[in-house]
């Protein structure tokens, strides 16, 4: 199967508001750890957000970047947490659109930027920020080695990497190459992995939120005028890459000094 446009499936994704059909979804697998008011559209948890604000280790001021931040939310809730300045990089410019919305909303305007990038691409200076972010976007990158050099490239010495991402046990069909293991590239790339836990309950929930998004294909290609059918093509192949992870992990390193 050929490699998907990530660009385009993100960037028609992401027009238009946050899905209703995806909160009630979430909310009704995940409950309380829902982060309902950030309009994320990844598996992070209330718990894992809390968490990160412990393990960034951001003072007010610092500059922190989310990679493949989608709308925003998980990067501007962490720099609302630590009064940092933020930046969000995307491949998709409405993502971006809406991401800027957000930081306004959150009252973050004069200190979060969103530009267009990409994870070997973040036209970030060398060693500019505290700490960056990725939040289950890490998986879309073509060469995950490259990519974290560059997410160690832009890191200050001391800094750190929080980042939630997965591991394969089996290369899917049609998506980029993924790694069983990302500690040693990580270790390569100039970072001390010092946290790399499988997060709680991760397969058991995604299942449920992937069966419920087919059961509710209709409501779900209604909102926002897209073709059912196609749709629910992208649905079953999302559901199938289930079956070829080995875990979904939460990691927490440094960039070496
Ligand atoms: C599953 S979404 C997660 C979005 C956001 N982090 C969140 O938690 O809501 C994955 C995100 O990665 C972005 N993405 C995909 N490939 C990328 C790449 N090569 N570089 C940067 N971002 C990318 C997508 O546009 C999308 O916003």
């Amino acid at each position: 199967m050929v490699d998907k446009n990530w660009t385009k499936i993100f960037t028609d994704g992401f027009r238009g508001p946050a899905s209703p059909g995806h909160h009630r979804i979430w909310s009704a697998v995940y409950g309380d750890e829902y982060p309902a008011a950030l309009d994320t559209h990844s598996y992070i948890t209330v718990s894992e957000l809390d968490r990160m604000a412990e393990d960034c280790l951001l003072s007010a001021g610092d500059r922190l970047a989310d990679i493949g931040c989608g709308r925003g939310g998980p990067g501007i809730w962490l720099a609302a947490r630590r009064d940092a300045e933020l930046i969000g990089i995307d491949i998709a410019a409405t993502a971006l659109e809406a991401a800027c919305e957000k930081a306004s909303a959150f009252g973050l305007a004069d200190r979060a930027t969103f530009q267009l990038g990409s994870f070997t691409d973040t036209n970030i200076a060398t060693g500019s920020l505290q700490a960056v972010m990725s939040i289950d976007a890490l998986l879309f990158a073509a060469d995950k080695a490259e990519a974290l050099a560059e997410l160690a490239r832009i890191t200050a010495p001391g800094g750190r990497l929080l980042m939630t991402t997965w591991d394969y046990h089996t290369q899917p069909d049609g998506r980029p190459p993924q790694l069983s293991d990302h500690r040693p590239v990580l270790e390569a790339a100039g970072f001390s992995v010092l946290t790399y836990a499988e997060t709680d309950q991760w397969r058991e929930r995604q299942y449920r939120t992937n069966v419920l998004m087919i059961e509710s294909v209709e409501e779900l290609a209604a909102e926002d005028g897209r073709d059912p059918a196609e749709l629910l093509i992208g649905l079953k192949e999302m559901l199938a890459t289930n079956d070829c992870m080995s875990r979904r992990v939460y990691v927490v390193a440094e960039h070496r000094r």
